[in-house]
């Protein structure tokens, strides 16, 4: 596998997707900056080093990106919470991501999430360039990352890589999953394109497998030359009637996140 020629900033290293990605990216000799709030439960891969920060240090952030290419955002607040626990990781600390990729002219390659649009009907399928209808808090501010992305670009030319991901585990686990899975292996290899794209101006990217019963259609995969190889289809069997008894996670894309805080008519 082609190496990144600058080191790879990783935030969340310490997360579910973070190790997963430290570990692969690692065992092909990836030089990793691997960084998160918490400690780091793995080895340590032989080319990499972890660097403990708070994403709201933006001091700590700066000097660790010093001398990146790339820095792969996955690191804040991954799940819906009350405003004021999202507001610090995950719109200072992505204020502090940015400021540190246009100073390295570096690449963004951007955990973002289905959230964004969360408040689709699921029977509407997407684009990319759809309209933002975000599901909560949480959605909120990835949103507000996304519409990131695009400053940084227009005003300083930081690239990035938006990765939209549907449901990224190791199996998908009920019937909306069947929709939005992402295999772990589908993501390694996104990410593998997507810092390894010559090109990529802003690209926003649907991340989820082949699954033939996706919400969603067109998006810039091309532009990084990426397409999945997993497929949650075969799971359909055993996860087609696992639903809620909760017409508004069951309505809509964002699915149970939408149903947090829900002060409407259910009906
Ligand atoms: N797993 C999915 O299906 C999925 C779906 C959509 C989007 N995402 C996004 O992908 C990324 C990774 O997801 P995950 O499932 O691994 O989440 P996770 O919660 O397991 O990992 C997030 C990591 O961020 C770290 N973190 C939180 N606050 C921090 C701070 N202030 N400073 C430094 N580090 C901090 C946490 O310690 C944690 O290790 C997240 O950005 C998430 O929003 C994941």
């Amino acid at each position: 596998m082609q190496l990144p020629s600058r080191p790879v900033v990783l935030t969340g290293a310490s997360g579910a997707l973070g190790r997963e990605l430290a570990r692969r990216l690692g065992e092909a000799g990836w030089p990793l900056v691997l960084t998160d709030i918490a400690p780091f439960p793995d080895p340590v891969p032989a080319a990499a080093r972890f660097i403990a920060a708070d994403l709201e240090d933006g001091v700590a952030i700066l000097r660790l990106c010093e001398g990146a290419g790339t820095i792969l955002h996955f690191g804040g607040v991954s799940v819906e919470r009350p405003f004021e626990a999202v507001l610090g990781p995950n719109i200072r600390g992505l204020y502090h991501i940015y400021e540190a990729a246009r100073r390295e002219r570096a690449r963004v390659v951007f955990a973002s999430s289905n959230h964004v649009i969360g408040f689709h009907e699921r029977t509407t399928p997407l684009d990319a360039e759809c309209a933002y209808r975000p599901d909560g808090y949480y959605g909120l501010s990835k949103a507000y990352g996304e519409l990131m992305a695009r400053l940084y670009f227009d005003k300083h030319g930081v690239e990035s890589v938006i990765l939209r991901i549907g449901s990224c585990f190791p199996e998908p686990r009920d019937a909306r999953m069947l929709a939005t899975w992402l295999s772990y292996a589908d993501l390694v290899r996104l990410v593998t394109c997507a810092t390894l794209a010559e090109r990529v101006g802003v690209a926003t990217i649907w991340g989820a497998s082949a699954n033939a019963r996706s919400f969603w259609r067109r998006d810039d995969r091309a532009v990084i030359g990426w397409e999945p190889k997993d497929s949650a289809d075969a799971f359909a069997p055993a996860l087609a009637a696992k639903v809620s008894d909760d017409p508004v996670a069951e309505r809509f894309q964002g699915g149970a996140f939408c149903a947090i805080d829900y002060t409407r008519d259910r009906g």
